[in-house]
């Protein structure tokens, strides 16, 4: 069938002349197949949230009996059962004191809404009106009206009302000396204001950058001196993607609350809010003032659910977090020394299966994703930076491709 090629209106691109992508109608593992049967591997794992990658038979299986059973059900009128399952497992697999209070929804852009309004209201049921978000500069969070206030792109941002302004700080990030000394400036000159800083330990769409030792742990203490929150933004970063289940614990910090999503699902939709005990308690009290405003259809998504039980039983009973750390290792060394010496690529960093590769430009970084694509391998571009972040049981064998058709790609 030809059908309109305008009818779906794809994001983040020019609808007048649309970028010519493969179509692809299968996956397996971590190959995905154009309809022609041009196999590719797919090295963004989809929108790298297919953690055990493409049709994995036991995660299938998993949300298949979920799917017989019951597909969904309103969670304001009973329980499943399995909303709570998946938030005590999470929980427990964390451990991390205090984080303990589970807030389901779909999409991470959801689950960074959830967070700032979790802040909001938080200050708010104290009675202080603190209303500012403070972010890196760069940082992405989401493009929905309300994660957009947290989101530092202009492409994302610029011209849309409400989103920007005074309310909406960003902040250099450590890389470009936002260190502790400029936090620490800011919430003293600020600190009442704000009602919340949000995030990324590891920033995944400004380039793969972790968090510099020390700076997300000294960042936590700053602002529980001047009682404002830190929401950890793990969308892209947690749940194994870049070596532990939570980046932010792993990192020392202590964040009040952490949101999880992408490969929390493995390919399916499911998102964690995950709050601490006192953001938690500032919503407890005897009348409906003072509970938490929000909720959505899908909140508790049961099939997402039932993949989320599967995906965090199987990270670690079969420790991926161990395993996406030495693939990663291996990989990026790999990278690098395969990198060396072309003209188009700057440098090469990230953590566990979390990789960027800065280029020199963004023509560059876009000529390097077109001609890895016409060899039969799939990588993502956010501004200079070409991402690579395969499902985790990425083979030894599978990975030697991957640098040798991203050296050939890299001129
Ligand atoms: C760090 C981070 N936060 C939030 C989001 C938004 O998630 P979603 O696209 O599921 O709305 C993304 C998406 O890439 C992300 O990388």
């Amino acid at each position: 069938m030809h059908s309109d090629p305008r009818a779906f209106w794809r994001p983040f691109d020019q609808a007048a002349h649309p970028a010519p992508l493969p179509r692809i109608t299968r996956g397996s593992g971590l190959s995905v197949f154009g309809d022609d049967g041009t196999e590719y591997l797919d090295a963004i794992s989809g929108s790298y949230n297919h953690c055990f990658g493409h049709g994995d038979a036991q995660l299938l299986d998993a949300v298949q009996r979920q799917m017989h059973r019951l597909v969904h059900f309103c969670s304001v009128t009973g329980d499943t059962g399995l909303t709570e399952e998946l938030a005590a497992t999470l929980v427990e697999h964390l451990a991390v004191p205090g984080l303990r209070h589970v807030f389901l929804t779909l999409s991470g852009s959801e689950g960074i809404e959830t967070a700032l309004k979790m802040a909001w209201q938080f200050h708010r049921n104290r009675g202080a009106a603190r209303q500012k978000i403070a972010s890196l500069a760069d940082a992405y969070h989401g493009c929905t009206m309300g994660a957009l206030y947290a989101t530092q792109r202009g492409f994302c941002k610029d011209g849309l009302p409400f989103v920007s302004g005074d309310d909406s700080l960003a902040v250099p990030p450590p890389h470009q000396g936002g260190d502790l000394e400029v936090w620490r400036e800011l919430l003293e000159r600020q600190g009442e204001a704000i009602a919340a800083i949000v995030v990324e330990p590891v920033m995944g769409l400004a380039g793969a950058i972790e968090q510099p030792p020390g700076f997300l742990r000294g960042l936590c203490a700053l602002a529980r001196q001047h009682g404002v929150l830190v929401i950890a933004d793990e969308v892209f970063c947690g749940i194994g993607r870049a070596g532990s289940l939570c980046e932010a614990a792993a990192q020392g910090a202590e964040p009040d609350i952490v949101v999880f999503s992408k490969c929390l699902g493995g390919g399916f939709s499911i998102t964690a809010t995950v709050a601490s005990d006192s953001v938690f308690a500032g919503f407890l009290g005897d009348s409906m003032d003072r509970a938490f405003r929000s909720g959505h259809t899908q909140t508790g998504n049961l099939l997402g659910c039932a993949a989320a039980l599967h995906v965090l039983r199987r990270i670690r009973d079969e420790d991926w977090c161990g395993q996406v750390r030495r693939a990663g290792v291996a990989l990026r060394e790999a990278l690098e020394s395969a990198l060396t010496g072309s003209a188009e690529v700057a440098t090469v960093r990230g953590k566990g299966l979390m990789l960027g590769i800065e280029c020199t430009s963004f023509d560059a970084c876009g000529a390097v994703q077109a001609r890895a694509r016409a060899q039969g391998l799939l990588v993502g571009t956010a501004g200079k930076v070409v991402k690579v972040a395969p499902a985790f049981p990425i083979s030894s064998q599978q990975s030697a491709q991957l640098v040798e058709l991203l050296a050939r790609s890299a001129r």
